[in-house]
């Protein structure tokens, strides 16, 4: 599906982006990988072929996103599609318990990170999209559709993505085709939390992974917990040029978690 389609995942180090990036490979596609940890960047090089554009690339600094759009056009001259997947929890926390201060550091980093990251890539990216007729695939989460997805700033900041998306798609249209997916649960996720909350050192990996299954089951209709490289064929139609027919829309991804109003506990 992705033969000939040079694809820009950013947030890529792990988790999602990883996943979904591997499955484009498998696509055929040439994926450029980028993402903010230096340590990931320096471990994918090891994994990912020679001639692979591994990219450190902070999606909040303009100059970051530059160099990564100057090496995609010396190396491949052009690009068809831009994968947003990087992210950052706000650690869960009620409003109630955080000092106003907290708060105000907190909605920093996260809208930063989490929608920020995501206007300055699409910013920087759209004229070479513009010219390949290309796609902008983003990542949202069912926290945009429903409470108790995350805090109150990580489900605000991802209700901010998918309005982006049909701003982006009208704004865009008809040469760029602006789409989003929102997971549920993503089984070999390593979500970091806020720094801000001093909760950067705490993984969405660190939770024991029957007690996570646990959750997961209780709440989905599909009981299989996905693991990133499960959306990548989502992923992969939207950016594709097989697309002709979707722009401005999220895919809910939730394995049924959002079509249930609960009466009966199984
Ligand atoms: N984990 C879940 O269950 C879940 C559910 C729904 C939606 N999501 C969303 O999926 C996306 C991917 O998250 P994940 O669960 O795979 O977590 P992850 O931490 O494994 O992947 C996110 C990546 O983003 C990178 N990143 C953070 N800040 C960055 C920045 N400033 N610039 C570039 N890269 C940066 C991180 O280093 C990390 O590699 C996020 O947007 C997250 O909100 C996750």
């Amino acid at each position: 599906m992705l033969q000939d389609h040079i694809i820009l995942v950013t947030g890529a180090g792990s988790g999602l982006g990883l996943g979904v990036a591997k499955y484009f490979q498998a696509q055929g596609a040439t994926v450029i990988i980028s993402d903010v940890s230096s340590d990931k960047i320096k471990q994918l090089k090891t994994e990912f072929p020679n001639d692979s554009l591994i990219l450190q690339c902070d999606v909040t600094q303009i100059s970051d996103l530059e160099q990564c759009r100057d090496a995609i056009i010396e190396k491949y001259g052009r690009l068809d599609a831009l994968i947003g997947a990087q992210g950052v929890f706000d650690g869960n926390i009620p409003l109630k318990q955080m000092t106003s201060t907290r708060l105000d550091a907190l909605f920093n980093e996260i809208f930063n990170v989490n929608v920020k990251g995501y206007l300055l890539s699409a910013h920087v990216f759209h004229d070479l999209l513009e010219q390949s007729k290309g796609s902008i695939v983003l990542t949202t989460s069912t926290a945009a559709y429903a409470a108790d997805g995350g805090g109150a700033v990580y489900t605000a900041s991802k209700g901010a993505i998918r309005s982006l998306v049909n701003q982006l798609a009208f704004e865009f249209a008809p040469n760029i085709r602006v789409n989003a997916v929102a997971p549920a649960a993503i089984g070999n996720s390593e979500l970091k939390g806020p720094k801000s909350l001093n909760l950067d050192n705490q993984k969405q990996s660190d939770i024991p992974k029957d007690a996570f299954l646990g959750l997961f089951q209780s709440i989905s209709l599909l009981q299989q917990l996905p693991d990133a490289n499960d959306y990548g064929a989502l992923y992969a139609f939207l950016a594709s040029k097989q697309n002709i027919v979707m722009t401005g829309q999220t895919i809910v991804a939730d394995q049924g978690l959002l079509n249930r109003t609960l009466l009966t506990q199984s």
